[in-house]
C-alpha cells in the first residue's frame, strides 16, 4: 500500500504537516551545524551532523508523502521543477554577484558552484523525463504559468487549483504566477 495521502483529510493531517515542516527545518539546521563544525576543523562531528541531516530529510519526505503534498503522478511536477532548476542557475549566479559586490568573495565563489549545480539538476530532471515520461516534455498547445519567485512552471489550468495553491518549490501563493510569454 502506498503511503501517499494516508493522513490527508484525517485528524493526522495537521500532525504530518507539523512534522514535515519541522523535519525540513531540522535538515537545514544540521547542514548549517555541519558547516560550522567543518570550519572549526571538526570533520568527524561535521559528518555526524550530515548523517543526521540526511535522515531528517528522509523523515520530511515521509510526512510530506503521507499528506499528499506532491502528486502521486509526479511527472508534470518534475517538468515544472526542471524549468525552475534551469532558471535557478542564472538566479543564483546573479545573487552571487550581489554577495561579491559586498565583499563576500569566498561566499560568492561557492554560490557560483551552487548555481552550476542548479543547472545540473535541470539536466538531470530533463534526462529523467526523456527516459520515463517523454510526453511531458511536449509543451505544444499547453498553457504554462511561471512562478515569479523560483521559476517553477505550472503546465495546465492553474485556475482549476484552489486559492490555497502554493508553489511546490518555494511556497509562494498562486498570485505570484504569471502566464509564460
Ligand atoms: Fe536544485
Ligand atoms: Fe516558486
Amino acid at each position: 500500500m502506498s503511503l501517499h495521502g494516508a493522513t490527508k483529510g484525517t485528524k493526522l493531517e495537521p500532525i504530518s504537516d507539523m512534522l514535515a515542516k519541522g523535519e525540513a527545518c531540522g535538515t537545514m539546521m544540521y547542514y548549517a551545524l555541519a558547516r560550522l563544525a567543518k570550519e572549526q576543523g571538526l570533520e568527524d562531528v561535521s559528518e555526524k551532523f550530515i548523517e543526521a541531516a540526511n535522515q531528517e530529510a528522509v523523515h520530511a519526505g515521509f510526512y510530506a508523502t503521507a499528506n499528499a503534498m506532491y502528486p502521486k503522478d509526479f511527472w508534470m511536477l518534475v517538468r515544472g521543477i526542471m524549468a525552475a532548476e534551469y532558471s535557478g542557475e542564472t538566479t543564483i549566479k546573479n545573487l552571487a554577484d550581489k554577495f561579491r559586490a559586498e565583499g563576500l568573495t569566498e561566499a560568492a565563489d561557492e554560490m557560483e558552484i551552487f548555481a552550476k549545480q542548479e543547472g545540473h539538476h535541470g539536466e538531470v530532471m530533463k534526462k529523467i523525463l526523456e527516459e520515463h515520461a517523454p510526453e511531458t516534455l511536449n509543451d505544444e498547445g499547453k498553457t504554462i504559468y511561471v512562478c515569479g519567485c523560483c521559476g517553477f512552471e505550472y503546465v495546465g489550468d492553474l485556475d482549476a487549483e484552489g486559492e490555497e495553491y502554493i508553489c511546490p518549490i518555494c511556497g509562494q501563493p498562486k498570485k505570484v504566477f504569471k502566464l509564460k510569454a
